[in-house]
Parts: C-alpha cells; structure tokens; sequence
C-alpha cells in the first residue's frame, strides 16, 4: 500500500496527477486528509473535479495554531499508519500537515517521498520553511520542482536522493487547461489570491495592501481564503475592504473556474508560492506580497516582482510594473518547471529506488 498525506488546498492538487499515474500502473494506493483544510470549496471541491478517491480517513485536526494543527495531525496520522503499515507515505509541500507526516512516518520507519522538495527562503520567520527543511531531511526520495531546488538540495547534503522532476502542479494545470482552449477573455482582470500568515497576522499590514489594490485602479477579482476574510473581520477592515471600489471579493473558488480566472488575468498579486509559480502557465506575470525569492528564476526574468505593500518606493515601483503587464502567448513564457510530466517521472524513480 502506497499512503499519501494530504490536509491542504494546494497538495489536493498535487496528488491529484501523482495518484492518477500510479492507478495508471495498478499500484494499491490509500488517502490520509489531515483536516486541516475542512471548508467544502477548501477541500472536497478539490477531491470531486480532480476525481480523487475519498480519503480513508479525515483527522479533523484543522482550525489551531501551528502546534495544536500538527499535534492532532501527528497522532491520528500515528494510529492510521500503525494500522495501514504502508510500503511507502507520500507527502506534499510544506505545510503543517508536510511535517506532522515526515516526523510520523520517520519514527515508524516507513520509506517517504516527498513532492515539492527543496525550495528555499532562506529564514525561519516563514513558518513553511521550518516545514520544508524537517520534511527534506527526514524523507528517503526527494522531488524537484526545478533547479534552484535541485541545487538547495545539493548544497544541504541531500543530492543522492534528489529527483528534478519538474512541479508537479504543472501536470495538474495541463490536465485541466488542456479541456479547453486558451480564448482572449472579453475582461482582464488582475486575479489576487490573499493569505499567508506574514500578510495576515497584522492589522497594519492588511490596511497597506488594501491600499495597495486601490491605487492598482484596474478590477481585482479576489477569490479569498477564509483566513484573510476571518483576520479582515476581526481586525474591524471588512468594511474598508468592501469599500475598495476596484475589488471583488468572493468566496473561495474550485480549481477549474480558479484555471479559467487565471488565463483571463493580465496580472497576478499574490503571496501564494502555487499561484505565483502557476502565473508563469497561465501567462499573466506575477506581483509576489511577500519578501523571499522562493522561485528565483522567475524573479530573475522579471516575471515575478516583489513588492512590500508598506514601502512607498516599492508600491512606486509595483504600479510601473503592473501597468505594464499585459497577457503574454503560451510560445512566450517561461518554462522552469518542468513538461507537465513529472508524475511518470516521480513513479519511474520510485521504481528504480525500489520504494514500489
Ligand atoms: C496553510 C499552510 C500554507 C499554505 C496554505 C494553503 C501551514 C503552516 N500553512 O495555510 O503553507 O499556503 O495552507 O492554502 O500549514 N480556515 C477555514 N477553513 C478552512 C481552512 C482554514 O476557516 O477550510 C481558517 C481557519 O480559521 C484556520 C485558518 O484559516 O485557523 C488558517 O488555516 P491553516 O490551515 O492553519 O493555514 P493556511 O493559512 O490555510
Ligand atoms: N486555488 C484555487 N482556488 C482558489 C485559490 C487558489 O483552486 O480560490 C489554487 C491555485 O490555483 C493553486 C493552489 O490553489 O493551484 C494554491 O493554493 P494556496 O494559494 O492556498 O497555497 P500555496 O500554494 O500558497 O501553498
């Protein structure tokens, strides 16, 4: 039995390309979900348009700080491995529930693969990068979304088990894109997703990227993460962000219709690693809300511009750049992420190693 942990929006959609090719090849495969993501346009939307199997079991552990999330994950994921004993526990990312699984599944002795393996940002202040360096350490085969990954790997000591295989997420993309074709939107809108904990955990800040949208002028479409709505709300900024004439807020939204929104984008604002990397398939170049260079090739072709919401002279510089940004042909975007075949890779390697 091959056990993949799941618990988040963005690893539902990363095991959706890799759980399909080992069905392809007839491998018995099982789903933990962690719960930590639990809103049903959050999680079973993904699971019901992806055609995922119902997981085995959901741990209900999501909705805590970091702690009470990974604890509650930890110990269901103990009781469901110790009666599964998989061969192999396959884990995503690098989220609360990427960890609670590494260090589970490495006390138990059970072989695990990690997809998403190998991005960098350098310091611990962003909470995923404690989740990213524990998982890569303490798992036996490694998958690289791209080079930059590949050579951190390296650098740490973790080359004999590393695999560039490209990012996964690109298959996913190419399975949904590739239904319809790209047509010129009637609207371009700039699409926003909004929710990482550095931009949420502080009124301040959440008040300066409101304004930030604002002075974009053009319409902003935000499909929001819970999290933001709830921080907006608590913080008393509801109001105010509903006041922003330019933006639109809505509920979270399935992968399709997200796929969709994404090719009619003439830019992207995020703070989310998937959708920043996701802008370079979808062809809108990327405003990055957050101070790290986690996809270093995009920002280096200037694809991918950071901006500090708080910094008069970055949001000077951000408006160059958005008002310049226009959608860019499939022929001419950049391609650091592999050929939307990096399942088959990952179960070629697993095969190899002798994991399945
Ligand atoms: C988590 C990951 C982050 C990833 C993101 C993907 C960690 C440390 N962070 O952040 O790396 O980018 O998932 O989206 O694991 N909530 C709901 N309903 C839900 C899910 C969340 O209401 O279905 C609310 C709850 O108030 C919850 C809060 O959002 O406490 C934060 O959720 P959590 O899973 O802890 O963090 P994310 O911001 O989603
Ligand atoms: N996404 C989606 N619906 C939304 C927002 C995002 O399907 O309303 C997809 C997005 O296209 C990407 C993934 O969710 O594939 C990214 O998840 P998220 O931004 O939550 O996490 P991160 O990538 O930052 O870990």
């Amino acid at each position: 039995m091959i056990t993949h942990i799941v618990g988040n929006r963005p690893q539902f959609i990363k095991l959706a390309a890799l759980y399909r090719e080992l069905d392809k090849e007839g491998y018995e495969q099982n789903i933990i979900h962690s719960g930590q993501h639990y809103d049903e346009n959050m999680s079973d939307v993904f699971f019901q348009e992806l055609q995922i199997p119902a997981p085995c079991v959901n741990l209900a552990a999501g909705g805590g700080s970091h702690a009470q999330v990974t604890a509650k994950a930890m110990v269901g994921i103990e009781e469901e491995l110790l009666r599964i004993k998989p061969r192999l526990v396959v884990l995503y990312g690098d989220t609360n529930t990427t960890l609670a699984g590494a260090v589970v599944a490495a006390k138990l002795c059970i072989p695990i693969a990690h997809v998403e393996a190998g991005p960098r940002v350098g310091h611990k202040s962003n909470p995923e990068e404690c989740n990213r360096i524990a998982t890569d350490h303490l798992s036996d085969v490694l998958f690289s979304p791209d080079q930059i990954s590949m050579d951190n790997l390296r650098r740490e000591g973790l080359e004999d088990r590393a695999f560039m295989t490209g990012d996964i997420m690109f298959d996913t993309y190419l399975a949904i894109a590739g239904q319809s074709a790209e047509e010129k939107a009637q609207e371009e809108p700039i699409v926003m997703t909004w929710h990482r904990q550095e931009n949420t955990a502080d009124r301040t800040r959440m008040e300066s990227i409101l304004r930030l949208v604002e002075r974009l002028g053009d319409r902003v479409i935000c499909p929001m993460h819970p999290r933001t709505r709830k921080c907006l709300q608590d913080y008393g900024l509801w109001e105010r962000a509903q006041a922003v004439s330019n933006l639109d807020i809505t509920d979270p939204i399935g992968y399709v219709e997200m796929v969709k929104l994404m090719q009619s984008a003439k830019l992207i604002l995020t703070d989310s690693g998937g959708v920043s990397k996701e802008s370079s398939f979808a062809g809108a170049k990327c405003l990055f809300m957050l101070d790290m260079d986690i996809w270093g090739d995009l920002a280096r072709v200037d694809w991918l511009h950071k901006v500090d919401p708080q910094s008069e002279e970055s949001v000077a510089d951000a408006l160059r750049f958005a008002s310049q940004a226009q959608r860019v042909a499939i022929e001419k975007r950049p391609k650091f992420y592999g050929d939307g075949h990096a399942a088959a890779k990952m179960v070629q390697a697993l095969r190899e190693r002798n994991f399945i």
